[in-house]
């Protein structure tokens, strides 16, 4: 069986540079992915052995005058090589389609692996998996347009499928339904650019619920947020998969 990756996303955490350095060497194991905040990406990349570095966002441009922005440049410098592009907290903060869609080209077309997120809300999803469906459907149309070419490998691009309301509220979308998603997704993409991604699953993940998530053969792995700053419970989730 494939090992499934496990993405450690710290959000704003941990407050120092010294607690960033802990954290990451309690869980540098292969097939784990960190994306600590960038102020801490050079520091985190220095310790880990096995374990590979992420970031939490990237900008479209190479350098330039974009006060507060990081290029993938600079992602790159300090050894960088996953990014997580649209995750909801960003689209919540005004972060469009096409704003994702600019940062996945680009960080795409310069080598870095990207981990798109998408999910729809809870007024979406009470309406059924046809229009939670349709809602991500249209989000990976709009975020991946002009993005995936015949030389993208296999593995720059993967999915992460994170249901809003299931992010940081402890609710969980169901281990059936989520993989039932990402089935949908790895068809849309085959169907629609002839491409094979690998699929996450996130929200509210814990070491209790991630092997109900793992053991689906849809879903390759797992986007954690909460449960990635506890170090027992971010190992017990390393486990199981
Ligand atoms: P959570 O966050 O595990 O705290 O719900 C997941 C995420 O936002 O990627």
């Amino acid at each position: 069986m494939v090992k499934k990756l496990i993405i450690a996303n710290w959000k704003m955490n941990p407050r120092t540079v010294s607690e960033a350095i802990r954290l990451a060497k309690s869980c540098d194991k292969n097939e784990v992915v960190i994306a600590p905040p960038f102020v801490f990406s050079e520091a985190v990349g220095k310790v880990i052995k096995k374990a590979v570095l992420g970031a939490q966002d990237i900008f479209w441009e190479d350098k330039g005058p974009y006060t507060g922005e990081v290029s993938y440049r600079q992602l790159e410098s300090v050894g960088t090589k996953y990014v997580i592009i649209g995750h909801s907290e960003r689209r919540a903060m005004g972060e469009t389609d096409e704003i994702i869609n600019k940062k996945a080209k680009f960080a795409l077309a310069h080598g870095l692996r990207v981990i798109l997120c998408v999910g729809e809300k809870s007024d979406v999803r009470r309406r059924g998996m046809a229009a939670a469906k349709k809602f991500v459907a249209s989000q990976l149309e709009r975020d991946l347009q002009g993005a995936i070419s015949s030389k993208l490998k296999v593995s720059s691009l993967i999915i992460a499928y994170e249901p809003i309301w299931a992010i940081g509220t402890g609710k969980n979308e169901t281990p059936k339904n989520a993989s039932k998603i990402a089935g949908f997704i790895k068809e849309l993409l085959v169907k629609s650019y002839k491409f094979k991604v690998r699929v996450l699953y996130g929200g509210s993940i814990n070491s209790e619920n991630a092997g109900s998530f793992l053991v689906s053969r849809d879903i390759d792995g797992l986007l954690v947020g909460g449960a990635s700053l506890k170090t027992g419970e971010f190992n017990k989730i390393i486990k199981s998969a």
